[in-house]
Order: C-alpha cells, then sequence, then structure tokens
C-alpha cells in the first residue's frame, strides 16, 4: 500500500506539521468554495492537534465541523469526543454553535446514528444513495489498527453504502457511533496523526502489511488524500521516508 507519511522529532512538531497542513487544506478549500467541512476524531492525540488548528488564523466561522466517531456519553462527559474537540478547538477558535454537527451520544446508539445520517444528508443534500465528501477528515490509530471505531474483523469494515452506524465495539467495551469506509474513502483529504511507541506496530502493518482492511483498518484509508503524521516513536518500525 503506497501511503504518504512524515516523521517529526516528537508528538509536537508532528501534531504543529499536521495542523499547519490540514489548515492549509481548509483555507485553499474556503477560497474555492467559500465553506468547508472538517470530520473530526477523538481520543488523546487530537488534544495537541485541536489546539494548534484553534491558533491557525483561518475563518473557522466558516468550517462546519463533524465527527468521525463518538462514544455514548453526553457532550459534558470526559470521554466525549466532541467535549474535546469543544475545549481545545471550537470554543478558543469561536466556532458558531450552527457549524457544529455533533453525534449524539446521549441517545441510544442506534438512533444517534440515524440522527447523525440524516442531519448528513440534510447537510450536503444527498440522495439516498450518495454519500458525503468531506474536504478533510481526521483520523487517529489504535495500537490495535483500528480507526474510527472500525475495529479488526467487524462486519462495518464492508459497508460501503451507509453514512454510519452504531456498533458494540469489543475492544474498549463499548457502543460507538461510527462513520463507515464508503464515507472515509470518499474523503477528499485525510491526515492521520500518530503518536507514541505504542502505535509503531499498529503503524508499521497498515503500512507493510498485504492489503487487508479486516485486520488493519486505517488501510481503508488510502491514495493521495490520505497523509500520515507520525513521531519518531510512532515511526519507530519503520525505514526512512521516501525523500
Ligand atoms: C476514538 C477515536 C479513535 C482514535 C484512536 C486513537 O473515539 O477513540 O476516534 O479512532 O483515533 O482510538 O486514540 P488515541 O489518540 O487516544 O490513541
Amino acid at each position: 500500500m503506497s501511503v504518504r507519511w512524515q516523521r517529526y522529532a516528537d508528538a509536537e512538531s508532528a501534531a504543529e506539521a499536521c495542523a499547519q497542513y490540514a489548515a492549509g487544506i481548509l483555507e485553499a478549500t474556503l477560497s474555492r468554495q467559500g465553506r468547508a467541512t472538517f470530520a473530526l476524531s477523538g481520543g488523546s492525540t487530537p488534544k495537541l492537534l485541536f489546539g494548534r488548528l484553534a491558533s491557525c488564523g483561518i475563518r473557522w466561522d466558516r468550517v462546519q465541523f463533524f465527527w468521525v466517531d463518538e462514544r455514548p456519553v453526553p457532550p459534558d462527559d470526559p470521554q466525549s469526543n466532541y467535549r474535546l474537540a469543544r475545549e481545545h478547538l471550537l470554543l478558543p477558535a469561536r466556532v458558531p454553535p450552527r457549524n457544529v454537527h455533533r453525534i449524539e451520544g446521549e441517545r441510544p446508539p442506534d438512533e444517534a446514528a440515524q440522527r447523525y445520517t440524516e442531519e448528513i444528508r440534510d447537510f450536503f443534500r444527498l440522495g439516498p444513495a450518495e454519500l458525503p465528501r468531506f474536504d478533510v477528515v481526521q483520523c487517529g490509530l489504535g495500537a490495535d489498527g483500528h480507526t474510527a471505531s472500525l475495529f479488526p474483523g467487524s462486519p462495518l469494515l464492508e459497508d460501503r453504502d451507509r453514512i454510519a452506524a452504531a456498533v458494540y465495539a469489543e475492544a474498549p467495551r463499548q457502543w460507538r457511533v461510527t462513520l463507515l469506509p464508503g464515507v472515509l474513502l470518499a474523503a477528499s483529504h485525510t491526515v492521520f496523526l500518530v503518536t507514541g511507541e505504542d502505535k509503531a506496530r499498529a503503524v508499521r502493518n497498515t503500512f507493510r502489511e498485504p492489503y487487508n482492511p479486516q485486520r488493519y483498518p486505517a488501510q481503508i484509508a488510502s491514495g493521495d488524500g490520505v497523509v500520515w503524521f507520525l513521531d519518531r516513536a510512532a515511526a519507530g518500525m519503520l525505514e526512512a521516508p521516501a525523500e
């Protein structure tokens, strides 16, 4: 699998580079079409990224925010992916609430997935079988190789038709609502920010093992629009990137 990736000395510089890159794409998109759509992941790594994005001087009031996945918790819960973004990006960047399209983790997962799907359909004015094309999708990578809430062995990894679904994830022993592979594949640009030695094997397998998204879900996101930003620790099992 050909992958565009860059290695940085530490997590902070990887986050800075990822923020600059994503902001550049958003800015170019805003110049071209006056608005941009940005889907965010959660977990812990994005905290570094969100803080740097907030200080990028772009017209955040023209950026529409969505989520790649969400946990089954209310928006003020410490586990909430929305809360992470709200604290470190949406509030500091003064994003208008009307630009925020969160997954309602406080609702039953199936209901939250259905409502999120309908909100995306409405926003993108999609026909029954159409999928949204996000301008930028920000993904992470779990130590087990999952991305979004698409875990190894999940039947959702085959779903190229639907927009979002609820899934019980065995690894975190938790329901999740997640965007599905068809939407991740349709993205104009995808950035992965992955840091830490605990991710090195998942990174190596994603990049170097034969294409098998059932085992390595992040292999779904491939192609020229995908760029990985790694710190030295996460890239520890890779040879130097092609110059
Ligand atoms: C989530 C994320 C998930 C995340 C990876 C990595 O809800 O947990 O969306 O896909 O990107 O689990 O998480 P860390 O950044 O915490 O390692």
